[in-house]
């Protein structure tokens, strides 16, 4: 599919599934935002994105704290200054993390993982309305299988997800008006390395639990891309207020729910 003159702004994009989303929509042919906080990840991944661009397609660097409210502004504003329009824009930054119940700063740590996760992701698509109208543009959250399934001492990650797969349905449901479509893509855990933050993946008994998947892998970061293009494209006009379990059937598997630091 070509997203030859559409702008997408992929927040988390410094590194990790965000990164792969935007160099794949680079290769579309899409004027792409890299953003995060870390200047020499978010330049890596630009010049990536531009080395396998496609039909002149642009690609610029923000470095945006996502927590504080005036950069989120900035974010959107850099965007339409630069590119003069946002067709897509797709809410991927995260922090996970382990937390247990007793611990007591977890209600600080609640405070962080609800602000990047929940917080921004509602403010930016909130800032973004004005410009997906014009353009009949749409927002992909990317949540995650844990919002459905809870994970062992992950408990505020998953609440988090839990929140923004709810979001959707309701933004989905509050935009329909101004023809903005509202998804989500919901993954499994993906192959090792491809996350800086989700540590229960690198234990090597992970490979022991593939055999209980009934795929017997784990995700790769562009089939994650592919879903967001589709979600994002014009063949998804019909869709929207849906959250997709991209997890090769992992609902069947009796371990891939647990953490490995049981
Ligand atoms: N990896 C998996 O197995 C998996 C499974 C299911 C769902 N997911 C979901 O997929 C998405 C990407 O996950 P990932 O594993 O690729 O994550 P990751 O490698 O940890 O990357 C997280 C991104 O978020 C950015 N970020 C964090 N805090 C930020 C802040 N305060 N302001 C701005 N940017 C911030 C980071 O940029 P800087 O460091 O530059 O700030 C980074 O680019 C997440 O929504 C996650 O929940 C991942």
């Amino acid at each position: 599919m070509s997203f030859y003159r559409k702008v997408v702004l992929v927040t988390g994009s410094s590194s990790g599934i965000g990164a792969v989303i935007a160099i794949h929509f680079s290769q579309l042919g899409a004027n792409v935002v890299v953003t995060g906080r870390n200047i020499c990840r978010i330049r890596r991944v630009a010049q990536q994105c531009r080395y396998v661009a496609t039909r002149c397609a642009e690609v610029i660097e923000v470095v945006a704290d996502l927590t504080k409210d005036c950069e989120c502004r900035r974010l959107i504003r850099r965007t339409i200054e630069e590119f003069g329009q946002l067709d897509v824009l797709i809410n991927n930054a995260n922090v996970s993390g382990m937390s247990k119940v007793d611990d007591p700063k977890s209600a600080y740590i609640f405070d962080h993982i609800m602000h990047v996760n929940v917080r921004s992701t509602f403010l930016l698509s909130q800032l973004s309305i004005p410009h997906l109208e014009l353009t009949n543009g749409c927002i992909v959250n990317i949540s995650s299988r844990a919002a459905s399934n809870p994970v062992t001492d992950y408990s505020l990650y998953c609440m988090s997800k839990a929140s923004l797969d709810m979001m959707t349905k309701c933004l989905a449901l509050d935009l329909k008006h101004k023809g903005i479509r509202v998804n989500a893509v919901n993954p499994s855990f993906l192959r090792p390395k491809v996350s800086r933050s989700v540590c229960c993946e690198e234990d090597k008994s992970e490979d022991d639990k593939l055999l209980h998947y009934p795929l017997k892998r784990l995700g790769e970061p562009q089939e994650i891309a592919r879903t967001v293009e589709f979600l994002a494209s014009g063949r998804a006009t019909h869709i929207t207020g849906v959250t997709t379990a991209i997890d090769g059937d992992s609902l069947l598997s009796p371990f891939a729910i647990q953490s490995n630091k049981q």
